[in-house]
């Protein structure tokens, strides 16, 4: 025993002590990589060093102790090419540069709902300090193919016109285009606040400072931002925040999806984005390719559209905006936005100016995936609703001169009958709630097709047989027939 007692006695003595060494080490410095500012031309910083790679942040120390967040933009033997997320002002020559061995990564968490956050993943409303649960990547590559679930549930917008002739499916990306003071980003709020959608997501690109407090007080209001995470870039601020801020909200969206959530993605405007890029590109000396836009405008847009959409754990339904300069639908950036994505939303300046809210022009719209997502009935009467609305466009100008003759044409006829009760349909106050059960039933009602309460379910066509299955049982009862 007492042997026993002894041999613990020097066990205990030759114990070690990590704690202070530990301690040291986590007071040591690690190796930073620094670098010396040498200029600063306009927008851009210019520095020695430090050791970096294209799309790595780093901080600029200035004088008064703050530091600036940028991004490394371009390489060349002796300098390191940086754009700031903020003014210039205040960087010399001298000041310190340090890498941080990362390209932007975005806080995310359920704490970002209901918060306004700038280009870096920075709070900027007044409501505290942020704590994220991870970081995700501003810049990250779509869902692999196989990994892309069918879109198969509708999603509400609680816009009757979209709800009811242009069904959105839960997962689809659309383009909502027109030209400016047409309604985009008031149409966007009024999804924002009636969608049923898990959660909202709003990069506001470009927009200048007013028409973000706007937004976010009026339009948005208490209701719509408490499920809600707004991400916002300014006119003001450097184009790097603008063309980062859009992938920093998709990145947001990625996370929410990966958490399993029908994410409803938003960002207005697409053609801010493409400006920024523009922007960029140009300064680092690319060539202006179509009107102006260096290649990698084209390169870039595709792959920022085809981040949203679904993926294995959830979905995210994606609306971008385009502003389209005097109504110009084959200018670049909205053939290429329109080319990308399943489906566009074209609001007419002719409406606007008719009182006519919102302005979606109905006919001149598409949404490719509606018929997988509305039941039979609906799509009849969908179907029905079109050709009285095209027989009374083909005709308009004569039916409003006068020179058409009731009676010339049954289905013109028809048409005049029931224009006044579509435009009445598709009109809709801007605090107007309408779901969709109310929607079908008055698309019902005005086109005297009945649609079942089967058919008010998020998967109404997925009872409906696919062509391969009628096939299929056409063969079985015809070989048991015979
Ligand atoms: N649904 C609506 N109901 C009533 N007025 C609207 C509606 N949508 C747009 N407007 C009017 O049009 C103006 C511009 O709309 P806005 O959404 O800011 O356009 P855009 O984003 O296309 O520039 C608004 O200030 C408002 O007066
Ligand atoms: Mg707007």
């Amino acid at each position: 025993m007492e042997e026993l007692s002894e041999n613990e006695g020097i066990h205990s003595k030759r114990e070690f002590n990590f704690l202070k060494y530990l301690e040291n080490v986590v007071e040591a410095e690690t190796i930073l990589y620094t670098g010396k500012v040498v200029a600063v031309k306009g927008l851009e910083v210019e520095s020695e060093g430090p050791r970096a790679v294209i799309g790595e942040m780093c901080s600029i120390k200035l004088r008064d102790g703050s530091a600036l967040l940028a991004e490394v933009i371009g390489l060349d033997e002796k300098h390191v090419k940086l754009a700031p997320f903020g003014e210039t002002k205040g960087i010399e020559v001298g000041c310190e540069v340090v890498a941080s061995g990362h390209s932007l990564m975005v806080p995310v968490g359920k704490n970002l709902l209901g918060r306004i956050i700038d280009a870096s993943g920075r709070p900027c409303d007044e409501k505290g300090e942020l704590i994220p649960d991870t970081y995700y990547p501003a810049v990250a590559s779509p869902p692999a193919p196989n990994d892309r679930v069918d879109i198969n549930r509708r999603i509400v917008t609680g816009v009757r016109a979209i709800d009811s002739l242009l069904t959105v499916g839960k997962g689809q990306r659309l383009g909502i285009f027109a030209g400016s003071g047409v309604g985009k980003s008031t149409l966007l709020s009024i999804i924002a606040r009636n969608t049923n959608a898990d959660i909202n997501v709003i990069g506001l690109i470009g927009e200048r400072g007013r028409e973000v407090l706007d937004f976010v007080n009026r339009d948005l209001g208490e209701e719509g931002m408490k499920r809600s995470v707004l991400v916002v870039a300014t006119s003001d601020e450097p184009s790097i925040c603008r063309l980062r801020a859009a992938q920093v909200c998709t990145a947001i969206a990625e996370y929410f999806r990966d958490q399993g959530k029908d994410v409803m993605l938003m960002m207005d405007s697409m053609t801010r984005f493409a400006h920024a890029q523009r922007e960029i590109g140009l300064a680092a000396g690319e060539p202006p390719a179509q009107k102006g836009y260096p290649p990698s405008v084209f390169d870039m847009i595709p792959k920022l559209l085809e981040r949203s959409g679904t993926n294995k754990n959830g979905t995210i339904t994606a609306f971008y905006t385009v502003l389209v300069d005097g109504d110009d639908m084959n200018e670049p950036i909205t053939d290429k936005v329109r080319g990308t994505l399943d489906g566009h939303i074209v609001l007419s300046r002719r409406l606007a100016s008719a009182y006519h809210y919102p302005a979606i022009d109905v006919l001149q719209s598409i949404s490719r995936l509606s018929k997988r997502v509305s039941g039979a009935q609906t799509r009849k009467a969908v179907g029905q609703l079109r050709t009285w609305m095209s027989a009374y466009q083909d005709n308009e100008t004569m039916i409003t001169a006068g020179i058409y003759q009731k009676g010339n044409s049954p289905s013109v006829d028809i048409a005049i009958d029931k224009h006044q009760a579509i435009e009445e349909f598709l009109k809709q106050e801007e605090y107007e709630p309408c779901p969709i059960q109310e929607t079908l039933s008055k698309l019902s009602e005005l086109t005297g097709i009945e649609i079942p309460e089967e058919e008010y379910v998020e998967n109404p066509a997925a009872a409906i047989p696919t062509t391969a299955q009628i096939v299929d049982s056409a063969k079985h009862s015809a070989a048991s027939n015979s």
